[in-house]
């Protein structure tokens, strides 16, 4: 894990293809949310998080800012803070404001450039705090012990990344960050919460057209690095609430039949037809628990905003 994850643009290129190949193939076809991050895609999702219907951001943050050192007495002094991910330096920057005496900060990052970037702007706040980023994919952890001594940690999974997890492999993630903190530790995780369907459409399907946009971005991806031809306008963006499984649903849907080649094959869909392209799960208190508990935690204490949009939750070992 500690070497980078950095990829020959072939065997990327290769990556892609296969998993565009296998998702297209599948019935229902659905790719996996990792390719939507090229420059474009990281631009748009910045640009999401600072919309006025996607509310995650904006929500956790105050959230953070309000309750830190509450989670600072909850936690106790001399932690290490070992944050999965670095988009969120501000983040961590408010968490440590919380703690005291903390001891150390590391990020695993898959861009090195951000993990290094991240690492920076918290030394930039705490000049005297021991920091690192790591460039490493958080979600093939592999038994390697970040910095400080067991005990002493406590990790950082904000943004609720987790609900981008089916449950199965959301347990499984949190399992594997349970066994990479070691004993004693404590993981903070930011949980989006189930609410009223409209606001949870908007969030992912906002006027400006900006979720749009990154959603379509995979296929203008596709078309330029791949030499796909996806016919752009015959794909519209979509956001569904799917009740049942407690999750939004990106979709691509093809509004008319068309078809597309790539790498020599040929996908055909019928009007109406769909990709799923990313889910983001919806938590409430007790699926949070079983979620904690199936992956070895228990679920000490929830902080929520005033409307119950957003959780805090403090995991204990
Ligand atoms: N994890 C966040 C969420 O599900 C952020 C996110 C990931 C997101 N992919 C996204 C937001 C696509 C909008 C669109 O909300």
């Amino acid at each position: 894990m500690n070497k980078p994850v950095l990829l020959g643009a072939d065997l990327q290129r290769a990556l892609f293809a296969a998993d565009m190949i296998e998702g297209l193939s599948a019935l229902p076809k659905a790719t996996p949310p990792k390719w939507f991050y090229d420059a474009e895609g990281s631009r748009l999702f910045s640009e999401i998080t600072r919309l006025p219907e996607y509310y995650p951001t904006r929500t956790e943050r105050a959230l953070l800012a309000q309750v830190r050192g509450d989670i600072g007495q909850a936690v106790g002094p001399g932690r290490t803070v070992v944050e999965y991910g670095a988009g969120s330096g501000d983040k961590a920057v408010t968490l440590l404001h919380g703690l005291e005496r903390p001891r150390a900060y590391v990020c695993i990052e898959i861009d090195p450039g951000a993990a290094r970037a991240t690492a920076e702007e918290v030394a930039g706040c705490f000049p005297d705090l021991p920091t690192k980023g790591v460039a490493g994919d958080f979600t093939a952890l592999d038994g390697a012990t970040p910095a400080g001594p067991p005990g002493t940690r406590l990790g950082f999974f904000p943004g609720s990344t987790i609900g981008n997890f089916d449950p199965t492999d959301a347990a499984m993630l949190l399992a594997d960050m349970r066994e990479h903190l070691g004993r004693g530790a404590q993981l903070l995780i930011g949980v989006d919460l189930v609410k009223d369907r409209d606001v949870l459409v908007a969030a992912y399907d906002d006027a400006a057209g900006v979720t749009a946009a990154f959603n379509r971005n995979l296929l203008v991806r596709a078309n330029r690095e791949l030499g796909a031809d996806f016919d752009l306008e015959a794909f519209a963006h979509e956001a569904r609430w799917n009740p049942s499984e407690s999750r939004i649903e990106m979709h691509l849907r093809a509004i008319r039949p068309t078809s597309v080649r790539l790498d020599g094959r040929t996908f055909a869909f019928a009007e109406g037809e769909t990709i799923h392209t990313e889910s983001s799960y919806k938590y409430t208190r007790d699926r949070l628990a079983a979620l904690a508990e199936a992956a070895g935690w228990s679920l000490e204490t929830v902080w929520t905003d005033p409307k119950d949009w957003f959780a805090l939750a403090l995991l204990e070992g």
